[in-house]
Order: C-alpha cells, then sequence, then structure tokens
C-alpha cells in the first residue's frame, strides 16, 4: 500500500517548494500536478488554438501525450516526448492552463496520469483538487493557503530575482483572476476538503510550514 499526501491551495501559496521540501524530506515522490495543465497549455498556445475554443481545444489535446519522468526524484515533464519543464513556467503559460483547466476531458486525461502515479509510489501530490478530486481516499489532507497580497510580492521577488522587471499591481490582478477561474469553475473548482488541515503560509516561513507538514505526517501515518 502506498502512503498519499494531497496538497491544495491557491496559486502562488508556496505549494510547491514545500511539497517538494516535504517530499524530499520523507524519500516520497513530488508530483507537480499543474506542471500538466501547463504542459497542455503549452501545446494549445504552440498549435496556435484559442484556449477559449473548448471543443478544438479538447479535439487538438487529444495528440497531446504528457508524461512525467523522475531522474533522482526531480520531475521532468515531456510533452509529445520533448522536455518542456522549463518552458512551461512562462507566466502566460499559468494563465492559459487555468482556461484550459476548466475541461472536463483534460481533467480526466490528467487525472488518470496522477492516479496511477499514487497507486505504485509514496507520493506528496500538488494542485487544485487533488484532496477532492484525485485522490479523495489520501491519508493526509493539507489546503495551503496565504493573502493575495502575500502571494503576490512573493511572485514579485521572485521574478525581480530571474532579472525580470515585473509590475506588482499586474502580478496581483493576475493572482485574483487566477484564483477566481480555479474557484468558480464548473469541473473540480478549488476548495478545501472537509478532511484537510488548513495552513495559511501568510506570517510563515517555508521551512515553519515544512515543519508542521511533517508533524501531522508523523502523527497521523508514523512517518
Ligand atoms: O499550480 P500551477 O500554477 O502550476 O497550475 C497551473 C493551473 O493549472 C492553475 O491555474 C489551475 C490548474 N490546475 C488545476 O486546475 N488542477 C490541478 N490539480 C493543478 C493545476
Amino acid at each position: 500500500m502506498t502512503i498519499n499526501i494531497a496538497i491544495d491551495g491557491p496559486a502562488g501559496a508556496g505549494k510547491s517548494t514545500i511539497a517538494r521540501e516535504v517530499a524530499k524530506t520523507l524519500s516520497f515522490i513530488y508530483v507537480d500536478t499543474g506542471a500538466m495543465y501547463r504542459a497542455i497549455a503549452l501545446y494549445v498556445l504552440k498549435k496556435g488554438i484559442d484556449p477559449k475554443d473548448q471543443l478544438s481545444v479538447c479535439e487538438n489535446c487529444k495528440f497531446a501525450q504528457i508524461e512525467l519522468k523522475y531522474e533522482n526524484r526531480k520531475q521532468k515533464v515531456l510533452l509529445n516526448g520533448e522536455d518542456v519543464s522549463t518552458e512551461i513556467r512562462e507566466e502566460v503559460v499559468g494563465n492559459v492552463a487555468s482556461v484550459v483547466a476548466r475541461y472536463d476531458e483534460i481533467r480526466k486525461k490528467l487525472n488518470v496520469l496522477s492516479r496511477r502515479l499514487a497507486e505504485t509510489t509514496n507520493v506528496v501530490m500538488d494542485g487544485r483538487d487533488i484532496g477532492t478530486v484525485v485522490l479523495p481516499k489520501a491519508e493526509i489532507k493539507i489546503f495551503l493557503t496565504a493573502s493575495v497580497d502575500t502571494r503576490a510580492c512573493r511572485r514579485f521577488l521572485e521574478l525581480q530575482e530571474r532579472g525580470e522587471n515585473p509590475s506588482l499591481a499586474e502580478i496581483r490582478e493576475d493572482i485574483r483572476q487566477r484564483d477566481y477561474q480555479d474557484m468558480h469553475r464548473e469541473q473540480s473548482p478549488l476548495y478545501q476538503a472537509s478532511d484537510a488541515i488548513l495552513i495559511d503560509s501568510s506570517d510563515m516561513k517555508i521551512s515553519e510550514v515544512v515543519d508542521e507538514i511533517l508533524n501531522i505526517c508523523q502523527k497521523r501515518c508514523q512517518i
């Protein structure tokens, strides 16, 4: 039997950094499901398909083969055999991912991949609907959030560090819009599962959040 840890929450709450760290400590695999939605979004952008055209997106995405590969526990995302792990991190790709993630056909396709991984390996999986839809029986469920302002500031600093010249107001608006889209869509909207533990990381350091999750794992599953 495998142990599954589900971490859900809005964009920019620190899910991926925290999930990666928890997985590393526990020697689990970290599965970033957002990366799969981003790979689909990249395909849509490359093909010049209008992301809002559901029929066209779903028809064309039958030809987008997404694979997650792990080398030294590090996730690589392959789109039709090509490593797109870096390309999918662009801001525009994230925004299109939020649009195509509304489509049931896309979600079903990616859920199959996610569940297959969780059935065969101990995973820390992050996303928007892991505890509610993808792995409803996960041993541990965390809902990780932070205020819009905190998340916007974190993203702003991250982009500045990369040498970019971001606008805080634009980032804030992007986050607000993405939250709205992710929480109000018909298919698998983002919400806290009734059995998930809420952690608000607004005033917490990454290491504090990681420690809190590790404590929960220890108490619940003795790991
Ligand atoms: O976590 P992220 O920013 O990389 O995710 C990109 C988009 O994918 C996000 O706006 C919502 C969507 N997503 C989703 O709907 N369900 C998931 N399990 C993961 C991501």
